[in-house]
């Protein structure tokens, strides 16, 4: 009989989370701090790392705060060899980073071509840096690690746009191109380093409940087949598991944490 014990649990791991500090972010950094690992919150929120840095201390788990821009691409690289040499080899790289323009969320009609270079640039193109830079420093440390970005059900199907209906809200054209991308790249990311046990797997989280318009949840559940939106916790236990080595034969796979909503 083969020993099944433990196989969740990330003890032992150093876990780094891109955007630790967010709605997504915030919720891996905690379950992987709980389920064993070390865990390294990389953001550019110091305010809010003070609570989240309390309540770890709290726990007394291993949880610690980098300020970390991963849209300064030409930074990445070296500042993540010096994580690294800070705390450790890297078994799991969590990309949960939002990053966006001041600006964001122009309908299509407003857009510039300003705003879809800046918004390119700092989601879609620190996605794939970070990811190579990742990749490569696991590659030569030879840790079999895992590299887990954020996609979303918009990086696999377009918007329904009537969930919007008799709300202020509307989708974003950007950020269906962007979590395309990011979704595909993963991808190539597990072909390319495959060979070197490093698995590259993308969460697609559905819609995440935050006190949006509840017009727009009404009809966001009804579509949905599990009728509610998501939670937090809902996405941070699928990157827990990806993780980890109960997933080690799983790579470029896109995990839909939707509620069945690209199902239907
Ligand atoms: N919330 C949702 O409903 C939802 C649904 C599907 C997909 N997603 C995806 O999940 C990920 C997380 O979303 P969220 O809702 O937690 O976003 P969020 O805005 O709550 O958190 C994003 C985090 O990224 C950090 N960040 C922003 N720019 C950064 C930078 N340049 N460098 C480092 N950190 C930076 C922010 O400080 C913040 O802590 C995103 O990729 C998002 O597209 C979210």
């Amino acid at each position: 009989m083969k020993n099944h014990d433990g196989m969740f649990s990330l003890k032992g791991k150093n876990v780094f989370v891109v955007g630790g500090l967010g709605l997504l972010g915030l919720a891996v950094s905690q379950a992987a701090a709980a389920n064993g690992a070390k865990v390294v919150v990389l953001d550019v929120d110091n305010d809010k790392s003070k609570a989240v840095l309390k309540w770890a201390g709290k726990h007394k788990y291993r949880l610690y705060y980098e300020y970390f821009d991963a849209a300064d691409l030409d930074a990445c690289e070296l500042s993540l060899k010096r994580l690294v040499k800070e705390y450790g080899p890297m078994h799991a790289l969590v990309n949960a980073s939002y990053p966006r323009s001041r600006d964001w969320a122009r309908p299509l009609e407003k857009m510039t071509v300003a705003y879809l270079r800046e918004n390119v640039d700092k989601h879609l193109n620190s996605y794939l840096w970070l990811g190579r830079c990742a990749a490569l420093l696991m590659q030569k440390a030879r840790v079999k690690g895992s590299i887990i970005n954020f996609g979303s059900i918009y990086g696999v199907v377009a918007n329904d746009l009537s969930v919007y209906e008799g709300t202020p809200m509307s989708g974003e054209l950007t950020y269906c191109a962007i979590k395309g991308g990011v979704v595909n790249l993963t991808r190539y990311l597990a072909s390319y380093f495959g060979k070197d046990g490093i698995r590259a797997n993308c969460i697609c989280p559905g819609g995440i409940f935050d006190r949006q318009n509840p017009r727009f949840v009404k009809n966001y559940e009804r579509k949905t087949p599990l009728k509610r939106m998501g939670i937090p916790q809902d996405v941070a236990h699928a990157a827990v598991f990806l993780a980890g080595d109960a997933s080690s034969y799983i790579t470029g796979e896109v995990l839909m944490v939707d509620g069945g909503w690209t199902a239907v």
